[in-house]
């Protein structure tokens, strides 16, 4: 589908996300030819910089970020050509003349309105941009993470972003859900037989949900301290992997269609209460050690993070579904900074057989198992019991395989790249929906509560590993393992 031409406002068009994602997301699709000739970046900061300036720092921030190999001069001049830069303070309605006199008044162009800022930063912007006549009925705005630090504050956002723009002109990004594999899940889910009859509890023993992370906090440490891996990675990333996951059949791929099953979803999660909640939840905080053989320090040693720090850089949770489907099938999820291993995957495990017709017992079989894996490597696996080659009746477990970059050799798309031809094409399907937002605030704001009241901090675990032994005593009260504990060793 061609995009119509547009001019994409990028407010905090210096920062760290439009340097590092926006900005390369959006030279990659120009090489692609997916933008349209007429179409601008017009990035918005506060810097008096004039035009020549702010390319220099695009040049020296923005350009090491672009993809081994995708880097050619020519294009990156010609898309150095679409950037646009506009100085203002975006809080002060005064200030916005040099937006005005930029934006094209033409209604037939998209207009996008992008907050790469601060949350606290939304509803000023909107109502600057709405006072100053900008915000159209046709324009469009994105909103970036951390979408509030708890239900109230998110409430907020809505409302105040609301009062400006319909719920259709609202993009809630989340970047999980542009990765490949995510919509391959869909893929797998709906577009195949095989699975839904299968996709419930009489056949489901259990999912496992892991976003696990070499890297610490970075540069970062101002905003993670006061945030934590619970509202930045699971109240998001995780509990939507999980609505896709769980999601019952939605009617079609239209934005709400698809949004409405995943909010049934989060509507349906167990509430937790104190007593529960002591029982399924761990979090953990990295202490000194050794990531991939390289030492780094203890998280509390970091840049700004003081010595009595509560902040978790690790959780991992037993979720449960109310639901025909999912009663009594757990959801374990799990996320850290400075783990083993930097992968992200989704562990759908079946029931193990009834009965063994062969000499060996039941016991010895493997249950079935989908690994759904969305980085480092995008694959399926599938494992099952073959039997072994020669003589005799041995079974032995074996994988099926589908490795997406050897199977399909199209070039990969960044996250960032289909969501930003999504927001610029209108579509709303891989956007959180604003009772989506709350809903999942809900949920995670009794563990918020609850630890803020303890007394307690999170449980240290070395940097390198795979969290606190609190986390596998969790899943192994249920009899299991995470899935790296249970593979065999190489
Ligand atoms: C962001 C978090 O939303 O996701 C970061 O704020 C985290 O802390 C990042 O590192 C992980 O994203 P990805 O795509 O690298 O897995």
């Amino acid at each position: 589908m061609t995009l119509n031409d547009f001019d994409l406002v990028l407010f905090g068009g210096s920062g760290d996300l439009a340097m590092r994602k926006l900005l390369p997301a959006l030279y990659a699709r120009d090489v692609a030819k997916d933008l349209p000739p007429q179409s601008r970046i017009i990035c918005v900061a506060r810097h008096a910089w004039d035009q020549q300036q702010f390319i220099d720092s695009v040049n020296a921030t923005s350009k090491p970020h672009i993809k081994p190999g995708a880097l050619n001069a020519k294009a990156w001049d010609k898309f150095c050509q679409r950037i646009v830069y506009v100085a203002f303070d975006g809080t002060d309605a005064a200030s916005y003349q040099p937006l005005v006199d930029v934006l094209r008044p033409e209604p037939a162009l998209t207009r996008v309105f992008y907050l790469a800022t601060p949350p606290h930063l939304f509803a000023q912007i909107c109502h600057n941009l709405a006072a100053r006549g900008l915000a159209t009925s046709n324009s469009r705005v994105v909103l970036e993470k951390p979408l509030g630090r708890d239900l109230a504050s998110a409430k907020q956002i809505n409302a105040e972003v609301g009062e400006v723009f319909a719920e259709s002109q609202i993009y809630r990004i989340d970047h999980y859900l542009g990765k490949e594999t995510v919509q391959n899940l869909l893929a797998l889910r709906f577009g195949n037989i095989l699975f839904e009859p299968l996709w419930r509890r009489e056949w489901i023993s259990d999912v496992q949900i892991t976003i696990a992370e070499e890297i610490g906090v970075g540069n970062r440490m101002g905003y993670y301290d006061t945030s934590g891996a619970l509202r930045d990675m699971l109240q998001n990333h995780l509990l939507q992997l999980l609505c896709i996951v769980a999601m019952e059949p939605p009617t079609s791929i239209a934005p709400d269609a698809v949004r409405d099953e995943k909010l049934q979803v989060l509507r349906s999660l167990k509430k937790f209460t104190p007593t529960t909640l002591a029982q399924n939840v761990v979090r953990g905080q990295y202490r000194a050690g050794y990531v991939k053989g390289e030492a780094v320090a203890s998280y509390r040693d970091e840049q700004e993070v003081g010595q009595h720090s509560r902040t978790e850089t690790y959780v991992a949770l037993k979720a449960e579904i109310d639901s025909w489907r999912w009663a009594g099938v757990p959801f374990y999820l799990r996320t850290g900074k400075r783990m083993t291993d930097s992968l992200a995957e989704i562990v759908v495990r079946f029931k193990s057989i009834p009965h063994s017709i062969f000499t060996q017992p039941v016991g010895s079989f493997a249950p079935n198992c989908l690994v759904i894996r969305l980085q480092p490597d995008e694959g399926l696996r599938m494992n099952l019991m073959a039997k072994t080659p020669g003589d005799g009746m041995r079974l032995k477990p074996a994988e099926l395989e589908l490795d997406f970059r050897e199977s399909f050799k199209t070039p990969r798309m960044e996250a960032y790249e289909r969501l930003l031809l999504d927001i610029l094409r209108g579509q709303l399907t891989l956007f959180m929906r604003g009772d989506e937002l709350e809903a999942a605030w809900e949920w995670v704001e009794p563990i918020l509560d609850y630890w803020e009241q303890q007394e307690s901090t999170p449980l240290p675990y070395a940097a390198g590993s795979w969290g606190p032994a609190a986390a596998s005593a969790l899943i192994g009260r249920d009899g299991l393992q995470w899935r790296e504990e249970a593979l065999p060793e190489d």
